[in-house]
């Protein structure tokens, strides 16, 4: 059982079509008769193509919603493809995952994460920043280092704003069904509180109605960033209900 405000954060990925939109109607069902709404925010990010489609659909359900990455740039210009964080919040977005590390391998850096938080909060988004270390430097034992790096660079002439909520996903946790361990996740989320002070920490990787219960008893976790099991209306809903037995 949790007192805190805590944010469930729907990341559907490139999955999704205008049908797609009918499995909310479950969740918005489950969320206006829910005891505990007051204590608890819905964001759900889809594609960009659903973002208007889907901000029109919830409209008044207190369910909001947010983009997945954007340019860097706030201004129009000539990049074929891209779409920047204006354009996202004209059709409805109110958040923006950015730092993502499906994004990170495809070469985001941290500098350029840096340029498109700003860009993102300069329009008026809030902003989900992703981090998070690779197999590679747990095994190291690097992981405190990497997240150092990612959160100086990517927070980098950012003052302590209250419009950036912070998302610790381990890059061999997402997707894999694997967590951390309670203890080691505990520490990892008080470090990066340690070095973002009055930041919201979230969880993501893997998070599922199986594991929450571990999760949830782990006490410096602001709620959590869901990729595979926010498709599933019933997955979502079970991870909000269970969170709060
Ligand atoms: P999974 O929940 O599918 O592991 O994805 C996590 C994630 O990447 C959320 O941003």
């Amino acid at each position: 059982m949790t007192n805190k405000y805590m944010y469930f954060i729907a990341n559907w990925k490139m999955f999704g079509v205008l049908n797609s939109l009918n499995t909310l109607n479950r969740v918005v069902k489950f969320f206006k008769n829910f005891k505990k709404r007051k204590s608890l925010k819905i964001i759900y990010c889809p594609p960009s193509t659903l973002i208007e489609p889907m901000s029109k659909k919830l409209r008044g359900s207190n369910i909001e919603v947010g983009a997945q990455n954007c340019h860097q740039q706030d201004v129009y210009g000539a990049f074929t493809g891209s779409v920047n964080s204006s354009m996202l919040k004209s059709v409805g977005a109110k958040y923006i995952i950015i730092g993502h590390s499906e994004n990170r391998q495809a070469g985001e850096t941290d500098k350029l994460i840096n340029l498109k938080i700003k860009s993102a909060l300069k329009s008026g988004l809030k902003v989900i920043f992703c981090i998070g270390e690779t197999l590679k430097a747990k095994r190291k034992k690097i992981t405190k280092s990497v997240l150092n790096k990612q959160i100086k660079v990517g927070l980098k002439n950012i003052k302590n704003n209250k419009k950036i909520i912070i998302a610790y996903e381990p890059v061999w946790s997402i997707g894999t069904g694997i967590i951390p361990k309670s203890d080691d996740l505990f520490k990892t989320i008080s470090f990066i509180k340690k070095e973002k002070k009055n930041y919201k920490v979230l969880y993501g990787g893997s998070v599922n109605p199986k594991n929450i219960n571990q999760l949830k008893s782990i006490n410096n976790i602001d709620g959590y960033l869901i990729g595979g099991a926010s498709q599933d209306p019933k997955k979502f809903i079970d991870i909000i209900k269970k969170t709060y037995n």
